[in-house]
This record gives structure tokens, C-alpha cells and sequence, in this order.
């Protein structure tokens, strides 16, 4: 029997190559956002990448580019306050998202940006889809339920990404992501497939660029 939320299969040729070309082209930071005025121009698609502080949004982005600093990756958790822009190629805009779940930070830092968060979800016309990302060693939490939640209703399409294969032993990864299909199971606006990545060995890379390529 099939799971539900299958893990994604590699690209076809075809697939890949359309991948690989959107990333080779060019790759640029275009904006820090902090108020729904300050969106660039809703003229292409757009995916955005969601998930708890430190799970590896950033870095996540920077190996889709092949730009190691493009999205700054950090080991200070909740680095990352702005919505920010990039450009792959002149067809889609990628949006790196502020990871959610941080603790320490002030009440009010947080309601300004869940506030921003809902805003953006909820009405930016071209977000063709969200990729939700989720620790491979821990599988989804409770923080990761909510932005589900939120996505199911502004019913903007979400996929999960699971992260950081590489640090996660295979007994650890089954119940993760036993744990992660219960809860996409709960969501309608789940994509029914799981992306799995490792930012440091390259996994599911390829994999993601396709997928984004095939997005339009
Ligand atoms: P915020 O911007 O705070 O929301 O965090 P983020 O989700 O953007 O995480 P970031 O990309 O900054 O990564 C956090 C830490 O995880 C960094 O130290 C990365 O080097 C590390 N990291 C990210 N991806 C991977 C991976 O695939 N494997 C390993 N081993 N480490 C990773
Ligand atoms: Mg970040």
C-alpha cells in the first residue's frame, strides 16, 4: 500500500533541465519586506518558504541558488524578521519567509509579524504555493500545525519540505515522519507529496528546483 504523502520522486530529464535553468539564471535579492505596501510588483509566480526559526529556510534557498550569501543563513535563531524577495531568473519571485516559533522574542515583535504573515498569506495573488519546512530529526510540532492552519485557510496550497536529512538516524526519520503525515493528513491545503532536502549534501535539491519550475 501507497503511504499518503508519498516522498517526491526525482525529476524526469525534462524536468531537471527546466529546474536547472531557472536557477542558472539570475539570482538576486530583491527586497526586505515589513508591511504589506512594501510587496514588489504581484507580475510572476511565487513560491514562498516557510518554518521554524533555525530549520533552514535560508540556507535552503542559498542551495537552490547556488549562491552561498544570498539569503543570510544564521546560527542566531529569528535572524531572519523581513519577508524577502528573491528573483529566480525573470519568471518567479522565492520568498524566504521569518521562521515563527522563536522564543525570547518581545510579544509585540511577534503579533507585528504573524500580523504581516496572515496579511501576505492570505492576500498576495500570485503565491502559487508554500513550502513548509520541517526538521527531519523531530517531524512537525504544534508551531508547524498553526502556519498549516493559517494556510489552509487563506487555501494557499502548502508542500512540505523536511530538512536536515543528513543529521537524522533512519529510526529517528520513520517516526518523524510518521508524525509529519498524521499531521498533513489533518490539512486540506497539504500537498500530497513530501520534498526531502539536505542543504549540506545536496538532497532533494534538483528535486525542488524541478518542482518550482514546473509551478507557473
Ligand atoms: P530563521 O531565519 O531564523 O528563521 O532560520 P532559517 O530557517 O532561515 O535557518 P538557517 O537557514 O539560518 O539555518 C539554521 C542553521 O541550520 C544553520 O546553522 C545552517 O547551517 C543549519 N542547516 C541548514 N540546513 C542544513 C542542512 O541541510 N544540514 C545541516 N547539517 N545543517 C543545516
Ligand atoms: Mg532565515
Amino acid at each position: 500500500m501507497q503511504l499518503p504523502f508519498p516522498i517526491a520522486e526525482a525529476p524526469d530529464d525534462h524536468m531537471r533541465e527546466a529546474g536547472r535553468l531557472l536557477f542558472a539564471g539570475e539570482t538576486d535579492f530583491v527586497k526586505g519586506v515589513v508591511a504589506m505596501a512594501g510587496l514588489p510588483d504581484a507580475d510572476r509566480p511565487e513560491v514562498c518558504f516557510a518554518g521554524r526559526s533555525n530549520v533552514g529556510k535560508s540556507t535552503l534557498i542559498n542551495a537552490l541558488t547556488g549562491r552561498k550569501g544570498l539569503a543570510r543563513a544564521s546560527n542566531t535563531p529569528g535572524r531572519t524578521q523581513e519577508i524577502n524577495f528573491f528573483t529566480a531568473g525573470d519568471s518567479h519571485y522565492i520568498v524566504d519567509l521569518p521562521g515563527y516559533g522563536f522564543a525570547n522574542a518581545p510579544i509585540a515583535v511577534v503579533e507585528k509579524w504573524q500580523r504581516l504573515l496572515r496579511a501576505y498569506l492570505a492576500g498576495r495573488q500570485t503565491l502559487r504555493r508554500a513550502f513548509v519546512l520541517v526538521d527531519a530529526r523531530h517531524g512537525a510540532k504544534a508551531v508547524d500545525e498553526e502556519i498549516m492552519s493559517l494556510l489552509d485557510r487563506a487555501a494557499v496550497t502548502f508542500q512540505c519540505v523536511m530538512t536536515k536529512t543528513d543529521k537524522v538516524k533512519k529510526d529517528d526519520l520513520d517516526s518523524a515522519m510518521e508524525i509529519t503525515r498524521a499531521a498533513l493528513a489533518k490539512h486540506p491545503a497539504a500537498y500530497p507529496e513530501i520534498i526531502m532536502t539536505s542543504s549540506e549534501k545536496g538532497e532533494g535539491i534538483e528535486t525542488l528546483r524541478a518542482i518550482i519550475a514546473g509551478i507557473d
